[in-house]
Protein backbone atom coordinates (compact mmCIF):
# COMPACT_ATOMS: atom_id res chain seq x y z
CA UNK A 1 0.00 0.00 0.00
CA UNK A 2 1.22 3.82 -0.75
CA UNK A 3 1.38 6.10 1.83
CA UNK A 4 -1.17 7.97 0.38
CA UNK A 5 -3.65 4.88 0.53
CA UNK A 6 -2.39 4.61 4.25
CA UNK A 7 -4.16 8.12 5.05
CA UNK A 8 -7.22 7.53 7.20
CA UNK A 9 -9.45 10.52 4.79
CA UNK A 10 -12.12 10.62 7.57
CA UNK A 11 -9.76 11.81 10.41
CA UNK A 12 -7.57 14.01 8.61
CA UNK A 13 -6.36 16.90 10.51
CA UNK A 14 -8.24 20.27 9.66
CA UNK A 15 -5.07 22.46 10.59
CA UNK A 16 -1.43 21.92 9.76
CA UNK A 17 0.97 24.32 10.83
CA UNK A 18 4.43 23.61 9.40
CA UNK A 19 7.87 25.55 10.76
CA UNK A 20 9.60 25.62 7.27
CA UNK A 21 13.47 24.99 8.13
CA UNK A 22 16.67 24.25 7.10
CA UNK A 23 16.83 25.85 3.64
CA UNK A 24 20.31 27.25 4.66
CA UNK A 25 22.21 23.74 5.54
CA UNK A 26 20.59 22.23 2.62
CA UNK A 27 22.05 24.85 0.61
CA UNK A 28 25.02 24.15 1.76
CA UNK A 29 25.20 21.04 1.80
CA UNK A 30 24.73 21.34 -2.41
CA UNK A 31 27.65 23.86 -2.27
CA UNK A 32 25.24 26.65 -2.79
CA UNK A 33 24.45 30.00 -0.94
CA UNK A 34 21.96 30.24 1.53
CA UNK A 35 19.54 32.51 -1.09
CA UNK A 36 19.78 29.14 -3.67
CA UNK A 37 18.31 26.92 -0.39
CA UNK A 38 15.38 29.86 0.00
CA UNK A 39 14.13 29.67 -4.19
CA UNK A 40 14.36 25.91 -4.01
CA UNK A 41 11.97 26.00 -0.50
CA UNK A 42 9.31 27.96 -2.30
CA UNK A 43 9.04 25.16 -4.78
CA UNK A 44 7.97 22.99 -1.16
CA UNK A 45 5.62 25.80 -0.76
CA UNK A 46 3.60 25.04 -3.40
CA UNK A 47 4.05 21.18 -3.40
CA UNK A 48 2.72 21.18 0.55
CA UNK A 49 0.08 23.45 -0.49
CA UNK A 50 -1.37 21.65 -3.65
CA UNK A 51 -1.13 18.55 -1.55
CA UNK A 52 -3.24 19.71 1.29
CA UNK A 53 -5.77 21.29 -1.23
CA UNK A 54 -6.23 18.08 -2.74
CA UNK A 55 -6.27 15.67 0.35
CA UNK A 56 -9.23 18.29 1.49
CA UNK A 57 -7.14 20.03 4.36
CA UNK A 58 -9.12 23.32 4.99
CA UNK A 59 -5.96 24.99 6.89
CA UNK A 60 -2.28 25.23 6.12
CA UNK A 61 -0.22 28.17 7.93
CA UNK A 62 3.51 28.22 7.03
CA UNK A 63 6.05 30.16 9.25
CA UNK A 64 7.78 32.17 6.66
CA UNK A 65 9.40 34.98 8.34
CA UNK A 66 9.82 35.25 12.08
CA UNK A 67 10.01 38.17 14.30
CA UNK A 68 13.75 37.22 15.14
CA UNK A 69 14.62 36.69 11.35
CA UNK A 70 14.82 40.42 10.83
CA UNK A 71 18.40 39.55 12.65
CA UNK A 72 19.89 38.28 10.25
CA UNK A 73 22.39 40.06 7.67
CA UNK A 74 20.17 42.70 5.44
CA UNK A 75 21.59 40.99 2.27
CA UNK A 76 19.56 38.09 3.01
CA UNK A 77 16.13 39.52 4.68
CA UNK A 78 16.07 41.59 1.34
CA UNK A 79 16.43 38.10 -0.60
CA UNK A 80 13.69 36.98 1.02
CA UNK A 81 11.08 39.91 1.20
CA UNK A 82 12.29 40.25 -2.85
CA UNK A 83 11.76 35.91 -3.31
CA UNK A 84 8.22 36.63 -1.45
CA UNK A 85 7.22 39.52 -3.77
CA UNK A 86 8.42 37.15 -6.92
CA UNK A 87 6.76 34.33 -5.50
CA UNK A 88 3.33 36.03 -4.99
CA UNK A 89 3.37 37.80 -8.36
CA UNK A 90 3.80 34.09 -9.92
CA UNK A 91 1.73 31.95 -8.10
CA UNK A 92 -1.46 33.99 -6.98
CA UNK A 93 -3.09 32.98 -10.50
CA UNK A 94 -2.73 29.22 -10.02
CA UNK A 95 -3.61 29.20 -6.02
CA UNK A 96 -6.77 30.96 -7.00
CA UNK A 97 -7.39 28.49 -9.68
CA UNK A 98 -7.15 26.07 -7.21
CA UNK A 99 -9.80 27.44 -4.46
CA UNK A 100 -7.22 28.51 -1.89
CA UNK A 101 -7.70 31.51 -0.20
CA UNK A 102 -4.44 33.99 1.03
CA UNK A 103 -4.51 34.90 4.59
CA UNK A 104 -1.59 36.43 6.60
CA UNK A 105 -0.52 36.58 10.38
CA UNK A 106 1.89 38.88 11.40
CA UNK A 107 3.23 42.25 11.81
CA UNK A 108 2.46 43.63 8.03
CA UNK A 109 3.18 46.92 8.67
CA UNK A 110 6.82 45.66 9.27
CA UNK A 111 7.13 44.46 6.03
CA UNK A 112 8.47 46.59 2.88
CA UNK A 113 5.60 48.58 0.94
CA UNK A 114 6.36 46.05 -2.12
CA UNK A 115 5.34 43.06 0.07
CA UNK A 116 2.19 44.30 1.52
CA UNK A 117 0.89 45.56 -1.57
CA UNK A 118 1.36 41.96 -3.50
CA UNK A 119 -0.12 40.22 -0.43
CA UNK A 120 -3.14 42.29 -0.54
CA UNK A 121 -3.71 41.98 -4.11
CA UNK A 122 -3.23 38.21 -3.55
CA UNK A 123 -5.16 38.41 -0.74
CA UNK A 124 -8.31 40.03 -2.11
CA UNK A 125 -7.73 37.97 -5.20
CA UNK A 126 -8.50 35.27 -3.55
CA UNK A 127 -10.75 36.06 -0.66
CA UNK A 128 -13.83 34.22 -1.51
CA UNK A 129 -11.83 30.92 -2.07
CA UNK A 130 -13.05 28.18 0.64
CA UNK A 131 -11.42 25.22 -0.15
CA UNK A 132 -7.86 25.49 1.33
CA UNK A 133 -6.80 28.81 4.16
CA UNK A 134 -3.31 29.35 2.87
CA UNK A 135 -2.01 31.97 5.93
CA UNK A 136 1.64 32.98 5.30
CA UNK A 137 3.19 34.02 9.27
CA UNK A 138 5.33 36.86 8.15
CA UNK A 139 7.28 38.77 10.75
CA UNK A 140 5.42 36.84 13.57
CA UNK A 141 6.13 35.85 16.31
CA UNK A 142 3.57 34.57 18.84
CA UNK A 143 5.15 36.61 22.23
CA UNK A 144 4.38 39.66 19.74
CA UNK A 145 1.09 38.86 18.87
CA UNK A 146 0.17 37.60 22.77
CA UNK A 147 1.51 41.57 23.71
CA UNK A 148 -0.43 42.97 20.88
CA UNK A 149 -3.33 41.03 21.92
CA UNK A 150 -3.14 42.36 25.79
CA UNK A 151 -2.75 45.59 24.80
CA UNK A 152 -6.23 45.78 22.75
CA UNK A 153 -7.85 44.01 25.62
CA UNK A 154 -6.39 46.25 28.41
CA UNK A 155 -7.90 49.06 25.71
CA UNK A 156 -10.96 47.66 25.56
CA UNK A 157 -11.89 47.20 29.05
CA UNK A 158 -10.44 50.90 29.76
CA UNK A 159 -12.99 51.48 27.04
CA UNK A 160 -15.88 49.51 28.73
CA UNK A 161 -16.20 47.28 26.03
CA UNK A 162 -15.31 44.39 27.71
CA UNK A 163 -15.32 43.74 31.79
CA UNK A 164 -12.53 41.49 32.96
CA UNK A 165 -14.79 39.20 34.36
CA UNK A 166 -15.76 38.33 30.92
CA UNK A 167 -12.08 37.71 30.06
CA UNK A 168 -11.94 33.63 29.28
CA UNK A 169 -10.04 31.62 26.54
CA UNK A 170 -12.37 32.31 24.11
CA UNK A 171 -11.59 35.69 24.20
CA UNK A 172 -8.04 35.70 24.19
CA UNK A 173 -8.23 33.73 20.81
CA UNK A 174 -10.72 36.21 19.03
CA UNK A 175 -8.02 39.08 20.32
CA UNK A 176 -5.26 37.01 18.33
CA UNK A 177 -4.18 37.14 14.21
CA UNK A 178 -5.46 33.50 14.22
CA UNK A 179 -9.18 34.55 15.17
CA UNK A 180 -10.40 33.04 12.61
CA UNK A 181 -8.46 29.93 12.05
CA UNK A 182 -9.36 26.61 14.48
CA UNK A 183 -6.03 25.45 16.58
CA UNK A 184 -3.62 22.98 14.50
CA UNK A 185 -4.15 19.57 14.97
CA UNK A 186 -0.45 18.98 13.80
CA UNK A 187 2.30 21.23 14.07
CA UNK A 188 5.69 20.03 11.86
CA UNK A 189 9.35 21.13 11.79
CA UNK A 190 11.83 20.19 9.46
CA UNK A 191 15.37 20.03 9.61
CA UNK A 192 16.04 18.29 12.97
CA UNK A 193 15.55 21.05 15.18
CA UNK A 194 13.16 20.27 17.98
CA UNK A 195 12.28 23.62 19.01
CA UNK A 196 9.18 26.40 18.62
CA UNK A 197 10.95 29.38 17.66
CA UNK A 198 8.20 31.62 18.92
CA UNK A 199 5.68 30.24 16.62
CA UNK A 200 1.84 29.71 17.53
CA UNK A 201 2.36 29.52 21.32
CA UNK A 202 -1.32 29.73 22.63
CA UNK A 203 -3.03 27.85 19.47
CA UNK A 204 -0.76 24.76 20.28
CA UNK A 205 -1.66 23.93 23.70
CA UNK A 206 -3.05 20.68 22.38
CA UNK A 207 -1.13 20.03 19.27
CA UNK A 208 0.68 16.89 18.16
CA UNK A 209 4.23 17.93 17.33
CA UNK A 210 6.40 15.93 14.53
CA UNK A 211 9.67 16.70 14.16
CA UNK A 212 11.75 15.43 11.04
CA UNK A 213 15.06 15.52 9.69
CA UNK A 214 14.52 16.76 6.13
CA UNK A 215 15.45 19.80 5.47
CA UNK A 216 12.26 22.03 3.93
CA UNK A 217 13.65 22.44 0.23
CA UNK A 218 13.69 18.06 0.53
CA UNK A 219 10.12 17.92 2.35
CA UNK A 220 7.39 16.51 -0.73
CA UNK A 221 4.47 14.72 -0.77
CA UNK A 222 5.43 11.67 0.68
CA UNK A 223 6.94 13.51 3.27
CA UNK A 224 3.67 15.08 4.56
CA UNK A 225 2.00 12.07 4.20
CA UNK A 226 4.19 10.46 6.66
CA UNK A 227 3.70 13.20 9.03
CA UNK A 228 -0.32 12.90 8.71
CA UNK A 229 -0.29 9.01 9.06
CA UNK A 230 2.10 9.41 12.11
CA UNK A 231 -0.27 12.00 13.12
CA UNK A 232 -3.29 9.50 13.05
CA UNK A 233 -1.16 6.64 14.98
CA UNK A 234 -1.62 8.83 18.47
CA UNK A 235 -4.16 8.74 20.55
CA UNK A 236 -5.27 12.75 21.59
CA UNK A 237 -5.94 12.13 25.35
CA UNK A 238 -6.26 15.97 26.16
CA UNK A 239 -6.03 15.17 29.51
CA UNK A 240 -8.46 12.57 29.79
CA UNK A 241 -8.27 8.64 29.58
CA UNK A 242 -7.57 6.63 26.50
CA UNK A 243 -10.89 6.51 24.35
CA UNK A 244 -11.27 2.28 24.92
C1 LIG B 1 14.11 28.51 7.06
O1 LIG B 1 15.41 28.12 6.69
C2 LIG B 1 13.64 29.76 6.36
C3 LIG B 1 13.62 30.96 7.20
C4 LIG B 1 13.82 30.99 8.49
C5 LIG B 1 13.36 32.22 6.52
P1 LIG B 1 16.66 28.75 7.40
O2 LIG B 1 17.09 29.98 6.66
O3 LIG B 1 16.43 28.95 8.84
O4 LIG B 1 17.75 27.61 7.17
P2 LIG B 1 18.79 27.05 8.23
O5 LIG B 1 18.02 26.72 9.47
O6 LIG B 1 19.79 28.13 8.44
O7 LIG B 1 19.36 25.83 7.58
C1 LIG C 1 12.04 29.49 12.49
O1 LIG C 1 13.24 29.11 11.90
C2 LIG C 1 11.39 30.57 11.70
C3 LIG C 1 10.95 30.20 10.36
C4 LIG C 1 10.94 28.99 9.87
C5 LIG C 1 10.44 31.28 9.56
P1 LIG C 1 14.64 29.74 12.41
O2 LIG C 1 15.71 29.08 11.62
O3 LIG C 1 14.57 31.21 12.37
O4 LIG C 1 14.64 29.29 13.94
P2 LIG C 1 15.84 29.04 14.95
O5 LIG C 1 16.73 30.24 14.92
O6 LIG C 1 16.56 27.80 14.47
O7 LIG C 1 15.16 28.80 16.26
MG1 LIG D 1 16.67 27.85 10.48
Amino acid sequence: MSLQQQIDLSRLPQHIAIIMDGNGRWAKAQGKNRVFGHTEGVKSVRRITETCAHLGIPYLTLYAFSTENWGRPPAEVAALMELLVSSLRKEIKSLNEQGIRLNTIGDLQALPPACVRELQAGIATTHQNQRLTLSLALSYSSRWEITKAVQQIARDALKGKIHPNEINEQLISQYLTTHNLPDPELLIRTSGEQRISNYLLWQIAYTELYFTDKYWPEFDEEELYKAIIDYQQRDRRFGKLATP
